[in-house]
Parts: C-alpha cells; structure tokens; sequence
C-alpha cells in the first residue's frame, strides 16, 4: 500500500489496495489513521459491484440510509445514485446535488461520519468534486476571531437550502415532504472532531440559514466571510475523476462542492454510501425564543 498527497491541506491517493478483497484489520487501521490525517482519500482504478462498494464502507463503521428517504436506491438502499442518467425515460432527481459548497446532512441531528463515493462514468470534460479542510479554515482565524466563533451556533435549515438554491431536477412533491421530515436544526458554529481532537469550522453556504440569535444583517455579514474564508483555495483539492475511482472524505472536517463544469448531455454517475454520525445539534422549534434583538 502507497501513501502520496495530492494536496497541502487534504487529500492522499492510496495505491496498492484492491478494495474487492477483504482487508485485514491492520489494512483497516492503516486506512483509518491516512483517512484522519489526509481527510479525503483517493483509491484509483478499483472495479466494484455494489456489494463491494458497501463491503468495504462497512470497514469504517455503520452504513446509514440517506436522511431524505425518497432517494434511497431500491436495490441496496445503502447507496445513493448521483447521476443525470435517464433511468426509465426519466431524469434523475440527483443531478444537480452538490452544486454550492456544503457537508452533508449538516441540517440533521446526525450528519455523517464520512462518505464514499464511486465514480462510474465520467463525461469527457469536467465533472470534477472539490474538497477543503475546515481544519485548515478554523486555524487560519485570528485568535480574536476563533474566540468569537467558538461560542456561536447556527440555524441550519433544509427548508432555507431549497428557498435559495431551487429544486434543480427534484419533484415538488417530495422535496416537501423530506422538509417535513427534517425540520431546522442548531449546531455549534465550530466543532470537535471526536477522533482528532482538532476544531474545524462547520458552516456551509448551502445549508446554513443564520448565525442563532443574530439580527440578519449581523449573521449575513459574518457568515458571507466565512463561506468566502472557508473554501479559500489553499485550502482545498480538487478531484478529476476517472471510472474507477473510489474517493472517501471526511464530513466531520470537510466540505465539498459538485460544480456544473460538464457537458450536460455526457453521463455522470456516482454512488455513494454513507457512514452514519453521532448526535449532534438540536431541533431549532425546542429551544425557547432568544430576547429579541435589537433593531
Ligand atoms: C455527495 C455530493 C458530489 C459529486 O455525494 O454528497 O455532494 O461530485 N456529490 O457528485
Ligand atoms: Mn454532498
């Protein structure tokens, strides 16, 4: 097995791995300790069935079925499609996943430990996955600014993710269902990584509604630094993908972003499994009001 880095804050290929094959538990260790140095790992050139794909997540830990349920797959709800494939004469509701920065399932009370994603097919340009450290981001502040920060909390909304962003190529009908199933939640503004130790910065401009008990101009000001801080490209790897690859991040301490920089008409198929989180945050509706703000 090969480590080398491919970035300054994150990312490392391993090769020397054929991931069809079971791994020992010292492999498992092994990938374990790269995975929380490097954060994101690239395994090139892998040929995995789904059975596979979820084999080898499960070395990491407890699979989880996507929060927004109507995008579970049918034949192994463990993996979700990302695709703009046509899939019985009609047009994926993932296609446009992923297309502003964002960690996933930071609006949950559990957002993932981590995620892998498979790349079976690739347009002939483009159809890149960006990646940044929120290690990196936090440990750039100043020490005034962190202190700020390490005391806040945010409001982080799928409702507001929608409102804003659009619901691409989703039906209505279950984008409010899934809003219904996940109400807005509050999270600290700065966490903990539990395996490392490290503080990283947890916001993201796609799921981030406002900065709790903030006026709105007063959160809009701080968080617009922060989106524009946090994915500062130092601070970040950006993947070309080739079928084959199998890229797994860590959600606790990343973020990442899907950009539209392909041909729309070319295929791009992906599947991810997911590895479930700890409990974290709270729903926004059971914490009492704050004192209203002054004007
Ligand atoms: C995801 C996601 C990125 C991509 O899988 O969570 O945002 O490149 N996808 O498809
Ligand atoms: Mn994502």
């Amino acid at each position: 097995m090969k480590i080398r880095k491919l970035a300054f804050a994150l990312g490392a290929e391993i090769t020397g791995i054929d991931l069809r094959a079971p791994l020992d538990a010292t492999t498992v260790t092994e990938l374990r300790k790269a995975w929380l140095q490097h954060l994101v790992l690239v395994f090139p050139d892998q040929q995995l069935t789904p059975e596979e794909h979820i084999r080898f997540s499960r070395c990491f830990g407890e699979l989880e079925l996507h929060a927004l349920k109507n995008l579970q797959g049918t034949t192994h709800p463990e993996i979700l499609e990302i695709t703009n494939r046509v899939v019985d004469g009609k047009r994926s509701e993932t296609a446009e996943v992923g297309r502003t920065w964002h960690s996933d399932g930071s609006a949950t009370l559990r957002p993932p430990t981590g995620s892998l994603l498979y790349c079976r097919a690739m347009p002939e340009a483009g159809g890149n996955t960006w990646f940044a450290s929120m290690y990196a981001a936090y440990d750039a502040l100043s020490d005034r600014m962190k202190q700020i920060v390490d005391r806040l909390e945010t409001v982080q909304d799928l409702g507001y993710f929608y409102g804003s962003r659009g619901i691409g190529t989703r039906d209505p009908c279950k984008v409010n269902e899934d809003i219904g199933d996940n109400p807005a939640v509050v999270q600290p503004l700065v966490t903990v990584h539990p395996e490392s130790g490290r503080r990283a910065l947890f916001v993201n401009q796609s799921l981030t509604r406002e900065i709790y008990g903030m006026t709105p101009a007063e959160s809009a000001g701080l968080l617009n630094y922060l989106y524009a801080h946090a994915t500062r490209p130092e601070f970040t790897y950006r993947h070309y993908w080739r079928v084959g690859d199998l890229v797994m991040w860590d959600n606790r301490c990343t973020q990442h972003l899907a950009p539209r920089d392909y041909d729309p008409d070319e295929v791009r198929h992906m599947c991810r499994t997911t590895l479930k989180g700890h409990p974290q945050g709270r729903y926004l509706r059971d914490i009492p009001a704050p004192a209203a703000a002054p004007r």
